[in-house]
């Protein structure tokens, strides 16, 4: 979506996301994370060898709580988690129609490029059922279910600035639900694998926030809530860095939409011009990040914040179109964290070849690399 229609179903969404709604999610995104232990407790085949799928299921498991609700079973035994895993997986098929997408929105139209033609009717259906189901059920449970209730209750969508009027319809919900695994799981996958990557290589932090997070099991009497996680000082500080080293997405794009001429280095540009920005390039410059290919969480201590300057840190891009998913984005994987390293503590290994990014449809993922979860005697 783009312009007016874009701006009203953002501004739709958006109170999905803020810190009240999050903190009264926290119970699913909690949830998510402890059946992820559980999950790798139950199946210790998975304890070696491909981290990222692990972590991915983990990551499509909590978006489909927050989507859909959960219920007392596993997350892991949710119905979604098998689509959302296809849907999100990047064949040759699904980089070339995100190329041809990339290229010229016009080609992408006039081909009539579907990308997840396969997915539709499943996701559409799911959304009616659980919309019909929660209308006779009349409880409030927080997730993106509840909103689209209200939503439909409520009528038109309409922007009083532009009179833009949209109807809630089950497939204009279905299509917000569903972006939100097409543009969730993997980065926040990715987030959670650079920063268990990043601590398996350094045991002094790994021992740190090891030492933070029995702290706050002790002194929560082991019920995690959303304030807890989210004031945990050492982990903000490993997760911010590795975004940092490893940002999930490599690039943000954006269309010029008047005639300007950039001020640094007088640059003309014309309407219509892609611009693309890279993120990754921005993370690795040594203009703002000395030893930039180092893992140093200390540049995101609170003292040394102030030195991140706007432009130099958008692990979730910048401006009108940043992320509307980061906070909640920070707070499944800070949550994912939290839970498996008070049972597991984690070794890098690095694969023949080295690590080496190689770009998906939706993000960079890191290659030869993986890390192993190795049980922990629990610190009481
Ligand atoms: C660590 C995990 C994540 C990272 C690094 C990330 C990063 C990004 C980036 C770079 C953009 C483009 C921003 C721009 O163009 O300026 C974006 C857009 C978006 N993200 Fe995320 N994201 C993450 C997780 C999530 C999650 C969990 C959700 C939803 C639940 C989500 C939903 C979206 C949506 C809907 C957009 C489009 C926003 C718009 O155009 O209005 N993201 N994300």
């Amino acid at each position: 979506m783009n312009g007016n229609r874009w701006k009203l179903m953002r501004q739709t969404m958006s109170p999905l996301f803020t810190s009240s709604k999050l903190k009264s999610m926290y119970y699913i995104i909690d949830k998510s994370a402890t059946d992820l232990v559980e999950h790798l407790k139950a199946n210790r085949e998975l304890l070696k060898g491909n981290a990222f799928d692990t972590l991915s299921s983990f990551c499509s498991a909590a978006i489909g709580g927050a989507v859909f609700g959960v219920s007392t079973g596993s997350i892991f035994d949710s119905p979604f988690l098998d689509m959302a895993r296809k849907s999100t997986q990047a064949t040759l098929r699904s980089n070339l129609k995100v190329a041809v997408g990339n290229l010229s929105n016009q080609l992408f139209r006039l081909l009539d490029v579907k990308l997840f033609k396969d997915f539709e009717d499943f996701f559409i259906g799911a959304i009616k059922n659980i919309i019909r189901v929660r209308e006779q059920e009349k409880t409030n449970r927080h997730d993106f279910a509840d909103i689209c209730v209200a939503l439909k209750s409520a009528g038109n969508i309409v922007d009083k600035d532009t009179g833009l009027e949209l109807k809630p319809t089950d497939e204009l919900l279905a299509a917000q639900a569903f972006f939100f695994f097409i543009a969730g799981v993997e980065p926040t996958a990715q987030a959670l694998y650079a920063t268990l990557i990043e601590l398996g290589k350094h045991p002094e932090h790994l021992e740190k926030v090891h030492q933070e997070i029995d702290e706050i099991f002790k002194t929560h009497n082991s019920h995690i809530d959303y304030d807890a996680v989210m004031g945990m000082k050492h982990l903000d500080m490993v997760v911010s860095e590795a975004i940092r080293l490893h940002p999930p997405i490599g690039l943000i794009t954006r269309k010029c939409v008047k005639d300007t001429v950039l001020p640094v280095g007088n640059i003309k540009i014309e309407k219509g011009t892609r611009i693309m920005t890279s993120i990754l390039g921005i993370h690795h410059d040594e203009k703002y990040y000395p030893e930039p290919m180092k893992f140093i969480p200390e540049r995101f201590a609170p003292e040394n914040r102030s030195k991140i300057t706007d432009i130099s840190y958008m692990p979730f891009g910048k401006g009108n179109r940043v992320c509307v998913g980061t906070r909640y984005a920070l707070l499944q994987a800070k949550a994912g964290l939290v839970h498996l390293l008070r049972h597991f503590t984690v070794r890098t290994v690095i694969e023949d070849g080295g690590p080496k990014y190689v770009p998906q449809p939706v993000q960079l993922r890191l290659y030869n690399i993986d890390v192993e979860f190795i049980p922990r005697s629990i610190a009481t």
